[in-house]
């Protein structure tokens, strides 16, 4: 499927609301986050969102997160008896978290693959939340990628996948975030991590406790938790897998975390963040891993990064990356 009214413009008013009148005739539009860029569609169109599945070759089974603007939107797509729904939305919309509730009937069993919950979440980005007001819709979106690809966190990173395959391409800069929204389940009871992401799980655990054990990692209900997903071209390995031959003989692209003197001269090096942040690290993860990839070398060797606060997320990313066979 090609689209050749392709058209990619600036963040502003009037793009905002050609965009908008794009979603609710169907269309899809990719358009910023503060973690990625999302392909968004009408929530309430399920031929338009069939299309984001086929433009991204994403299997069907795999549900989408509906994007809301407003509070009032959550109680028309989800049951909201819950408690510490409140305090939780409070707290943390608009950002990077999705929580998955039961839905209601006024969402199509597209968008969540025909299970009977849905993925909900308020972005934190001036334009998407403005792009979703002026649409008067929930917008279901994925991350703007051809499916187990690397995230996009800026226009041209779309540009590159879905380039010809979707109508517009709002272009908001670089997102903050860098890496996917965070997901809970939230039960009667309990509350479980379907994927760790831009909010840290402490800060969940602050106000719901721990999570329930078990289900999160090993049984993958979300997705994102395959083993492999978020995969560059190219294979990934770390440097604990490497030996000293191998390191010398292939040209390497290297991603470390804070900067150190290796024992080999790598064809091309991107440091994650030079003091060892973790929020500098997450929001340069993807561009890197891109720019890596698109340099023309044999392999990426990646640092491992200590798995706390943010850390926790960009290792999953990289633990899937480097699974990618
Ligand atoms: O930051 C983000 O979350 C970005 C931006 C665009 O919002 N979106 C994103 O979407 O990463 P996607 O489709 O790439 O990942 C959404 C994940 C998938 O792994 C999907 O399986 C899971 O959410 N998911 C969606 N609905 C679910 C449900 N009802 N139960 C469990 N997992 C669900
Ligand atoms: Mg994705």
């Amino acid at each position: 499927m090609e689209n050749r009214n392709f058209k990619r413009l600036l963040a502003n008013e009037h793009s905002i609301k050609e965009a908008s009148e794009m979603i609710r005739s169907g269309g899809l539009v990719a358009f910023p986050t503060e973690t990625v860029y999302g392909l968004g569609a009408n929530g309430y169109d399920s031929t338009a969102v069939s299309k984001i599945f086929e433009v991204k070759k994403r299997p069907t089974f795999n549900p989408l997160i509906l994007h809301i603007a407003e509070m009032s939107f959550l109680e028309q797509i989800v049951d909201t008896q819950f408690k510490n729904l409140q305090i939780l939305c409070e707290k943390f919309w608009p950002g990077p978290l999705t929580i998955v509730l039961p839905k209601k009937d006024t969402v199509p069993a597209i968008v969540s693959s025909g299970l009977d919950t849905v993925a909900v979440r308020m972005p934190d980005n001036k334009i998407a939340l403005q792009l979703i007001k002026e649409s008067g819709v929930p917008i279901a979106a994925p991350s703007a990628n051809m499916f187990g690809r690397l995230s996009p966190t800026n226009a041209d990173h779309v540009e590159e996948q879905l380039k010809d395959k979707i109508d517009l391409l709002i272009d908001g800069g670089n997102c903050e975030v860098g890496v996917e929204s965070t997901i809970i389940q939230i039960n009667k009871r309990s509350w479980s991590l379907l994927r760790p992401g831009g909010l840290e799980t402490e800060e969940l655990i602050e106000v719901l406790g721990k999570p329930k054990k078990g289900e999160s990692f090993d049984n993958p209900i979300a997705p994102g938790m395959l083993p492999f997903h978020y995969s560059p071209k190219i294979p990934l390995k770390f440097f604990y897998e490497m030996d000293r031959e191998t390191l010398r003989e292939l040209r390497i692209g290297v991603l470390l975390f804070k900067d150190r003197k290796l024992i080999f001269e790598p064809e091309m090096k991107r440091v994650l963040s030079e003091k060892g942040d973790f929020v500098e690290a997450a929001s340069n993860l993807f561009r890197y891993l891109h720019e890596i990839e698109e340099s023309g070398v044999d392999l990426i060797v990646a640092e491992k990064v200590p798995e706390r606060g943010l850390g926790v997320a960009i290792m999953d990313r990289l633990n899937k990356a480097s699974r990618n066979i």
